[in-house]
């Protein structure tokens, strides 16, 4: 069984109920750091100033072709159902437009809120709403600076609590609320609320110089009041405070099976980038292709999780060509397999497929599909199956697949016959059919 967290007493849950559904949803990291096109990290990679930041970024932040409808437009036809957007990154920078601070999108050259529009557009393709909120902000005048991250690390321990005199801790705690309060409020019902992150010093968790975890951002109140506002919004789980989370994030590696935590299997959502960075990044070149983002869909399909893609707009505010590339690769793809996705899980324990597949099951439908990631020679195996398997067909063209072996070649040493009558044999055309990852349906009794 799933377990969804333990909850904090009292207080409702997520609903994941859609989330575990939908399966596939884009991550959009968008804020100054795209005109600084490498890295949304580098106001700490090369400690920059607060001042200098807003000198080089803020006021020229100019994002003349914005155009909200184009990126929800290719994130409906890449499949996705599910958009999370950073209202406000590490670097404090809001998109819209927030009571409680004057570094929001309406100062800059834009000159209005660019969270509303985006908000609208993804609705009208169907698309659900996320808002990933930054815990950490290296901009904000009251957030105690520490020496583990932001851009006046590595300053002597005299210096940083020197420039910490007069700042308050609590008086940060308190904005986010206020924010998260808007978000929750002003835009009508959001799906995801997605925190980022803790990193609390594990010797002195209440020494916010050294660290910060759920003492710092006060996540319990912080929660409290996402569940007030929002019951059953999916929350993830970098609020450093147990049980106050949906999901869990792992971030740049696919898990190697069902997540778990304490030993019960939980929802999850794996979040990937193209290239590595999350922000714009002009130089990076070594991009994952859309056949790599499409296995790794069906991976994470198949571990029972969900996978969150990253794009990373210009300053200018496009996708650029690489990240169009990639989601109309995948659109092509999903447009003739997404039955394999949505509503689809890992494969009923015991059923094992054959070297290099993937599988994925709809248990309402009761249909097991098969991922072939590389092209077998002829019959491809699946164990536990036994003879449960009613009708088989390619799900690109709907072509029926011939299932069990004929007698010469089950006669023949070392073939499926060997592994007993659970093996369930499928014959396959000679050449691999020409979609990227072709999937097996099959039809079980
Ligand atoms: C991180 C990074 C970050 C990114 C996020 C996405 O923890 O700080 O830049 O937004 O992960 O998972």
């Amino acid at each position: 069984m799933v377990k969804v967290a333990e909850g904090i007493k009292g207080l409702p849950k997520g609903d994941t109920k859609w989330f575990t559904h939908d399966r596939f949803g884009m991550f959009i990291h968008w804020g100054l750091y795209a005109q600084g096109a490498r890295h949304e990290w580098l106001m700490h990679h090369e400690s920059i100033p607060v001042e200098e930041y807003e000198r080089r970024y803020f006021k020229r932040f100019d994002p003349d072709l914005y155009n909200p409808k184009v990126w929800a437009k290719a994130a409906a036809n890449a499949g996705m159902k599910y958009f999370v957007v950073t209202t406000k990154h590490h670097e404090g920078f809001c998109l819209w437009d927030s009571k409680h601070t004057d570094y929001k999108a309406t100062n800059t050259a834009a000159g209005r809120d660019l969270l509303r529009p985006m908000v609208e557009a993804f609705r009208e393709e169907g698309i659900k709403v996320g808002f990933y909120y930054s815990l950490i902000d290296w901009h904000h005048p009251q957030m105690i600076i520490d020496n583990k991250i932001g851009p006046y690390r590595g300053l002597s321990a005299e210096k940083i609590a020197e420039m910490n005199k007069g700042r308050d801790q609590k008086k940060y705690a308190k904005y986010m609320r206020d924010q998260v309060t808007e978000l929750l409020t002003d835009f009508g019902e959001v799906d995801v609320l997605w925190f980022d992150f803790s990193y609390p010093d594990k010797e002195n968790p209440g020494d916010f110089e050294k660290g910060k975890g759920h003492l710092a951002w006060e996540s319990e109140k912080l929660y409290k009041l996402v569940r007030k506002l929002s019951p059953n919004v999916v929350v993830d789980n970098r609020l450093d405070l147990a049980g106050a989370w949906d999901i869990m994030t792992p971030e740049q590696f696919q898990p190697r099976e069902w997540v778990t935590v304490d030993g019960e299997r939980v929802v999850w959502e794996a979040c990937q980038t193209f290239s590595g960075s999350w922000g714009y990044h002009r130089s990076e070149s070594d991009w994952r292709d859309s056949g790599q983002l499409i296995r790794t869909l069906i991976d994470s399909t198949s571990k029972g999780g969900n996978l969150l893609l990253n794009v990373g707009p210009t300053g200018r505010g496009e996708f650029d060509d690489r990240a169009l590339e990639r989601l109309s690769g995948i659109g092509e793809w999903m447009k003739r397999h997404s039955r394999s996705i949505y509503g689809c899980t890992e494969a009923p324990a015991g059923v094992v497929p054959g070297n290099d597949c993937r599988l994925t099951y709809n248990p309402e439908t009761n249909r097991l599909y098969v991922h072939v990631f590389a092209w077998p020679y002829m019959q491809l195996y699946v164990d536990g199956l036994g003879d449960r398997v009613e009708y088989a067909q390619f799900l690109h063209d709907a072509s029926e697949l011939s299932v069990g072996l004929d007698d010469w070649r089950a006669g023949q040493p070392g073939s499926a016959e060997s592994k007993g009558a659970g093996t369930c044999v499928i014959n396959l055309p000679q050449k691999k059919p020409a979609v990227e990852v072709p999937v097996i349906e099959l039809f079980l009794k």
